[in-house]
């Protein structure tokens, strides 16, 4: 197959990017470099520096590079800026997401994997969380990624773009060749790894919360495990499949990425004091307002449909890779 994916100098794309590549399929990256970095794309992989919200120069990249399938990877994806700055937001990932199944319809593009997020549950009644759970939302970045699943849903019945929606819960972990380094940062474990280098203490929010060590519980995922949950999904998307729901593309699938458990801020301080050797430099604040106790996915219907589930769960595993990946890029991307 030949891939276009969107965000493929990003943290996640580029990840799957080598997955993909290894798998023996073809890839375009398309990416602005807004939050992205040049030298995350394999030598391998054509870069393509364009807006995905193009239409017009995406059509013709559609075309032009003879693009099977598209990973859309890219977008915002930071909570408190999307507060900030809504506007942003649903320019972004609604209006450029539109553009970018409008190329596809155009380019007869008609098979399509989504980034999505947990995020887009917000607060939920059921934990582990189901996906067939309400899209309840509590921030603009969860809900500018419902409206993109909802107009993937109609594309899809109206133009047959088969489709997998992917809800990630939370990524960590590194590939050999590529790692976390956003800025601002806002996850967690490259945070503890930060202090630990001699950055800002950690913040905890919160450590009074229903949990057994007070703080809040969520559900990470190592970014490989992610990567080989994406190939399995655009396999399934081609249009024999029935696993993607009948070959018109008018019942689409949304799948839930997560280990089904989950570890304690709490923890992963701990894991990562076990796997440095150092104590995390730390302070406990006041709770984040809308941070639930837990955050944890049913991931059961990946495995019924993709036949995939998290092999890689050992937290000291999944921050380890990280701290490992950081250790040998001390400048990050920079060169
Ligand atoms: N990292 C996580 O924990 C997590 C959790 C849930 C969902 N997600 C989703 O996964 C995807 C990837 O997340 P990430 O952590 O790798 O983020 P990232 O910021 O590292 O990657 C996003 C990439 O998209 C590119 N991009 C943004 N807007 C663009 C545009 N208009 N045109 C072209 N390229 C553009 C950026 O330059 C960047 O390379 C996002 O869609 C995010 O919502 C991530």
């Amino acid at each position: 197959m030949r891939i276009l994916v969107t965000g493929g100098a990003g943290y996640v794309g580029s990840v799957t990017v080598e997955r993909l590549l290894a798998a023996g399929h073809g890839v375009i990256v398309v990416d602005d470099l807004s939050t992205g970095h040049r030298a995350a794309v394999p030598p391998e992989a054509t870069y393509v520096d364009l807006r995905y919200g193009d239409v017009h120069a995406m059509t013709r990249a559609f075309v032009e590079e003879r693009v099977d399938a598209v990973l859309h990877c890219g977008a915002k994806s930071i909570v408190p800026e999307s507060v900030a700055d809504p506007a942003l937001y649903y320019h972004e990932n609604v209006i450029g997401g539109i553009g970018l199944l409008d190329a596809m319809v155009a380019a007869g593009v008609r098979r399509l994997v989504l980034s999505s997020t947990a995020a887009v549950y917000g607060l939920p009644d059921i934990v582990p969380i189901p996906e067939d759970a309400p899209l309840r939302p509590i921030n603009p970045y969860g809900a500018t990624k419902a409206s993109l699943e909802s107009a993937i849903r109609w594309y899809g019945v109206a133009y047959g773009i088969r489709s997998v929606r992917l809800r990630y819960f939370n990524v960590a972990g590194a590939s050999d060749r590529n790692g976390e380094m956003h800025d601002p940062e806002s996850h967690l474990i490259p945070l503890v790894l930060a202090a630990l280098e001699g950055g800002r203490p950690v913040t905890i929010f919160g450590d009074d919360y229903p949990t057994p060590d007070g703080t809040c519980i969520r559900d990470y995922i190592h970014v490989l495990d992610l990567a080989d949950a994406h190939l399995a999904a655009l396999e399934a998307t081609a249009p024999e499949d029935a696993r993607t729901g009948p070959p018109d593309g008018s019942e689409p699938v949304a799948l839930n990425l997560g280990t089904s458990d989950g570890y304690s801020v709490r923890a992963v301080l701990a894991a990562a004091e076990r796997v440095t050797g150092t104590p995390v430099p730390h302070r406990v604040g006041p709770r984040r307002a809308g941070d639930p106790p837990v955050l944890v996915a049913d991931a059961r219907l990946a495995g019924a449909v993709l036949g995939w589930r998290a092999m890689r769960t050992d937290l000291d595993a999944i921050v380890g890779s990280a701290w490992e990946w950081r250790r040998r890029h001390p400048d990050g991307y920079r060169v």
